[in-house]
């Protein structure tokens, strides 16, 4: 058998010398013995183990896996600006306080900006994972109320013109991701072309979110249609953000399902609204989610309506209720 310096050992490990002693004291009693006429020297076997044992650690979301998969909401509009990661980021912070292990994946790449949101600064995102130059691991970011967050890039050209082999390989990172939590929400990026729809396909539900403008409920409307034409069967929720009165909500409503039942015998499910309110803004400034910053705003009691109303459709109990 093999036997390496220390040295050696830390860099077929990608680790440092130091990083390495950490390992060995902390996994001393599971690794094969040291031979003992070469105390100094790492046989192969024992650099196997801990190499194992390090890719183990460094799992992306966490050390067990689940039975169940977590479920795969998206939030996509149509229309740009309407309140999707606002939304995204919020929902998936009420979700995690109610002990849902939650991961927001940024999925408006190249112009990615639920970290802002968060207040993170991720330092490798989906492209540095696209680039091999990062692992699944290290492209998760621990957010505020216990979300995991992780990039899409923000200003990367490489990730606004990403091909479908290179979008793939996002949607198969999201699947890896599965077992290991119970819910994934992918905020998408405004329109209906491939890296909008690409996303929603794969999700268990889609939430639709369109405010009372004229345009926005035209394009909500196109981007419904593209996917019922697509062949997508999965539940599509509707949430009407920024609106001043119930009734004005409930009138979009009509209009958008009235046109979803008479032209794509699709039926569109009514989720909730959320209303005008500065506190979504001001949190935005602060750089976090207005449920945390402002918890007891309007925004955030429908924000909360909102999560029950979701919560139902999740097959899952909370994983983190003690
Ligand atoms: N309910 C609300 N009340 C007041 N302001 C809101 C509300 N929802 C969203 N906004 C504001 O609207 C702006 C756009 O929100 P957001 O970035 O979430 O939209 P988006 O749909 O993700 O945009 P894009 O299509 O560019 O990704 C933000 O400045 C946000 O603070
Ligand atoms: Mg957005």
């Amino acid at each position: 058998m093999e036997r390496y310096t220390s040295r050696q050992a830390a860099s077929m490990l990608g680790i440092s010398e130091e990083e390495l002693r950490k390992a060995l004291r902390e996994q001393r009693e599971d690794l094969p013995a040291r031979d003992p006429e070469f105390p100094d020297l790492y046989p192969e076997d024992l650099v196997e183990a801990l190499r194992s044992s390090l890719s183990r650690d460094k799992h992306p979301v966490a050390e067990e896996r689940s039975e169940t998969l977590a479920s795969i909401f998206s939030v996509t509009s149509g229309k740009g600006g309407v309140g999707k990661t606002s939304l995204a980021v919020n929902l998936a912070s009420e979700f995690s306080r109610r002990g849902y292990r939650t991961i927001v994946v940024d999925a408006d790449l190249g112009l990615s900006n639920t970290h802002i949101l968060a207040g993170l600064k991720p330092t490798k995102t989906l492209s540095d994972y696209l680039e091999k130059s990062a692992d699944l691991a290290e492209i998760v970011n621990d957010g505020p109320c216990g979300v995991k967050y992780i990039s899409g890039g923000s200003g990367v050209k490489e990730m606004a013109d990403l091909d479908s082999a290179g979008r793939q390989s996002i949607l198969d990172a999201i699947q890896e991701l599965r077992p290991y939590c119970d819910l994934i929400l992918l905020d998408t990026a405004a329109g209906v072309s491939k890296s909008v729809t690409d996303f929603v396909s794969i999700s268990d539900h889609t939430l639709v979110v369109t405010t009372s403008n004229f345009a926005a409920i035209a394009d909500a409307y196109g981007i419904i249609k593209i996917m019922v034409q697509d062949g997508y069967t999965n539940p599509m929720h509707l949430i009407i953000n920024r609106v001043r009165s119930p009734e004005e909500a409930e009138q979009v409503y009509k209009k958008l399902k009235g046109c979803t039942e008479r032209f794509l015998s699709f039926d569109l499910n009514w989720l909730g609204l959320l209303p005008e309110d500065n506190s979504v803004e001001g949190a935005v400034l602060k750089r976090s989610p207005f449920c945390e910053t402002f918890p007891g705003s309007v925004a955030t009691r429908y924000l909360k309506k909102l999560t029950t109303a979701l919560e139902r459709y999740l097959p899952t109990v909370p994983s983190n209720v003690s």
